[in-house]
């Protein structure tokens, strides 16, 4: 069935996921089993010990829903699941079903333990969103057929599967939805060493020589995610092309850096202004999302998405129910005074 995608995402997220999904050498570097698949240890073991006790019961492993901020690894875990289940994934997204009758097909199409992997499943629209309950819940899916007074409802048995739910926003998914998913994934950050792992794994793969001291500069110039650190091998190694090196040097890790505006704790030049924008054009703030996103010419949902979850977690800034704050840190990284009506009330 072809699937069609609508395009509610924002512009910037929909050609993240559409980029890797049509990728080939994205593809490549993704991990196909757990045991490649760095870091996020407390989730591996949990997914080891389930993933275990469902082959041996011969049965599905339980809905199981992945939410973190975009390119942690949530869509190649959910391939993960199913390569350790032994089934077949069938991939869409909850933009992509757009009436009750797509998701009867997807669903209806499923063999015995298939995992159906919903990205973006935030999205999905409410009516589908009810039909799905009773699909997981019972593997039952009740439609209703034809309209008005001939409209008649039917039931139909799927047959047990599992599906992977995945969410940048895990607070805008509902809570009937919510409930219904056995497991519960939060993918955090990487930290320096597991990303220098991942670096070092992704340059293999591509066959790219790089020095020890390269490949840990770019780790820490990732923002802590693999698909940002994919991105910066890509490109240094064409800086290293041109450059004639036998191997990625330093030098030319910082070339690159450099080159993409990207400073050496990893923020680019949309993180620096959003951060100069609170603490210049608005004393530190509170700023509300909307106003920074005017200003940096950005939808909402791009800045709170891909932008401000790793601002947050370096403690450059802080949501408040008055708005975005900046911190001590954000003052001290731009090199500005502190204000002294913001000496006390600065985290
Ligand atoms: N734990 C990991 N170990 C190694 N590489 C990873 C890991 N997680 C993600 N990646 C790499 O990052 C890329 C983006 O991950 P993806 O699963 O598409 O992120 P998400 O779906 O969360 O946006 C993948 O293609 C893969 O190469
Ligand atoms: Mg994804």
């Amino acid at each position: 069935m072809a699937l069609k995608r609508v395009s509610r995402l924002s512009p910037v997220l929909e050609t993240i996921a559409k980029k890797d999904e049509m990728d080939p050498v994205e593809q490549n570097l993704r991990p196909k089993i757990l045991s490649e698949y760095i870091g996020q240890s407390k989730i591996k073991e949990h997914l080891l010990i389930h993933i275990e006790a469902a082959r041996r019961r011969s049965e599905p492993l339980g809905h199981t829903l992945l939410h973190g901020p975009p390119g942690l690894g949530k869509t190649t875990l959910a391939h993960i699941i199913a390569q350790e289940m032994n089934a077949q994934v069938r991939v869409t997204s909850g933009p992509a079903i757009e009436k009750p009758g797509d998701l009867a097909s997807l669903l209806t199409n499923l063999s015995q333990g298939d995992v159906l992997f919903i990205d973006e499943i935030h999205r999905m629209r409410p009516a589908i969103e009810e039909v799905l309950y009773g699909a997981m819940e019972d593997f039952i899916l009740d439609i209703m057929i034809g309209k008005g007074p001939t409209a008649r409802s039917v039931r139909l048995n799927i047959k047990p599967f599992t599906l992977v739910g995945a969410t940048t926003k895990a607070g805008s998914v509902s809570a009937p939805l919510r409930d219904r998913f056995l497991h519960n994934f939060k993918l955090g950050f990487y930290d320096k060493p597991e990303m220098q792992k991942i670096i070092e794994r992704s340059a293999g793969i591509l066959g790219v020589q790089m020095e020890g001291l390269a490949s840990h500069r770019i780790a820490s110039a990732s923002r802590a995610t693999p698909r940002i650190g994919n991105r910066l091998i890509r490109a240094v190694r064409d800086f290293s092309i041109i450059r004639d090196e036998p191997a990625v040097t330093l030098a030319c890790v910082e070339k690159t850096l450099s080159s993409l505006d990207i400073d050496d704790e990893g923020l680019d030049a949309t993180d620096r202004m959003l951060l100069t924008t609170i603490v210049d054009a608005f004393g530190g703030g509170p700023v509300g999302l909307s106003t920074l996103a005017a200003i940096l010419a950005e939808e909402d949902e791009t800045i709170e998405d891909v932008y401000e979850p790793y601002l947050m977690q370096q403690g450059f800034l802080q949501r408040t129910p008055k708005g975005r704050m900046a911190t001590r840190k954000t003052y001290e990284r731009l090199g500005r005074e502190l204000p002294p009506q913001a000496q006390q009330s600065l985290l």
